[in-house]
């Protein structure tokens, strides 16, 4: 059974349309990407499953079943307790998202205390068993320190410590390696693998770089402009990638197994380049291979296992 289930999720700020019916399930133990450029609704996908967005002018429709328990209509307080236990958040900016007045082990102990009912001196070996766990040398000493005495790459350990505190069954890590130079992206992603083999937490790893869903995602669910484009085992979708703009991303990637001069082809225009939906692919406006069937309607999502949404590839199927 899905861990996870979104099914149409929708989300509008005022009248602009940011997120426009996504589907996407992560499975038990399963780790699955979600993909996309800057702007295409990452970032609110997750927010809304969390029960993080603002209620005041923020439109949610569609629905987040955890477990088959719906999300979106559990009593606040409920959904509290869930936070942190059922699912909790990795966010990409380490600084922002740490209290930068309140000692890192203080952090710690604080949802130790609130979900797991840890005081005092066992709330704090745990906290420091936590530091030691996400690998953070010394990490008796580090609980006295504050967010501004770490580099980058601890805060982000620290961070990823709060989240697995309460050993969560989903983690959703919105870009956690972006803020941070490449070698400590690569310790980063290797401890989230690590924790999801020895914990069987599941990850929802959202990232706008197909590189880093590579080497450790299950399912790859790409994003354009609100919508799931592309969806597939990821092995499959890195041999087989189907839609143009899953074909872009990939082409805009560096790789060593191509000659050296093989220039990167960026993908032209922007995310801004769009048309609605309704009327057509989002994505046509940039698209290199669109034709005029490409406006002529909403293209829907094709495809068993392997889904895709383009009405050329439906028209070659
Ligand atoms: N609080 C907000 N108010 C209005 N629009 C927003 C807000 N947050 C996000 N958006 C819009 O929603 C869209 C998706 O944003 P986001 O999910 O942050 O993108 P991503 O995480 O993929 O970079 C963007 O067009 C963004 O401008
Ligand atoms: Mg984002």
């Amino acid at each position: 059974m899905a861990l996870l289930e979104v099914e149409q999720l929708r989300v509008a700020f005022g009248g602009a349309t940011a997120v426009d019916g996504v589907d996407f399930h992560v499975d038990e133990g399963q780790v699955v990407g979600l993909v996309g450029e800057s702007g295409c609704g990452k970032s609110v996908t997750s927010l809304a499953v969390m029960g993080l967005l603002p209620r005041r002018g923020v439109t949610v429709s569609g629905e987040a079943r955890f477990e088959g328990v719906d999300l979106f209509n559990l009593p606040r307080p409920e959904m509290r307790r869930r936070r942190g236990s059922d699912l909790a958040m990795v966010f990409q900016d380490p600084l922002s998202s740490l209290n930068p007045v309140v000692q890192i082990g203080c952090q710690i102990t604080e949802v130790l205390e609130r979900h797991r009912g840890l005081r005092g001196e066992a709330a704090r070996k745990e906290a420091a068993n936590l530091l030691d766990r996400v690998g953070i040398p010394d990490p008796a000493r580090r609980l006295g320190e504050y967010p501004h005495q770490l580099s980058g790459g601890m805060r982000q350990r620290v961070l990823i410590a709060i989240a697995v505190a309460c050993a969560p069954r989903l983690l959703i890590a919105d870009e956690p390696t972006t803020a941070l130079d490449v070698t400590i992206q690569a310790q980063i992603l290797e401890l989230l693998k690590d924790l999801v083999d020895t914990e069987g937490t599941a990850l929802l790893m959202i990232t706008h770089d197909l590189g880093v869903v590579a080497g450790l995602c299950h399912e790859v669910n790409v994003l354009y402009s609100g919508r799931v484009v592309e969806s597939a085992p990821a092995g499959e979708l890195f041999a087989r990638p189907t839609h143009p703009y899953t074909v872009g991303l990939l082409g805009s990637i560096p790789r060593l197994d191509l000659p050296i001069h093989e220039p990167l082809k960026p993908i032209r225009g922007s995310i801004a380049d769009v048309i609605r939906w309704n009327d057509g692919c989002a994505f046509a406006p940039r698209c290199d291979r669109v034709t005029e069937k490409c406006v002529e309607g909403e293209p829907t999502l094709a495809g068993g296992a392997h889904t895709h949404r383009c009405v050329m590839e439906e028209a070659i199927a």
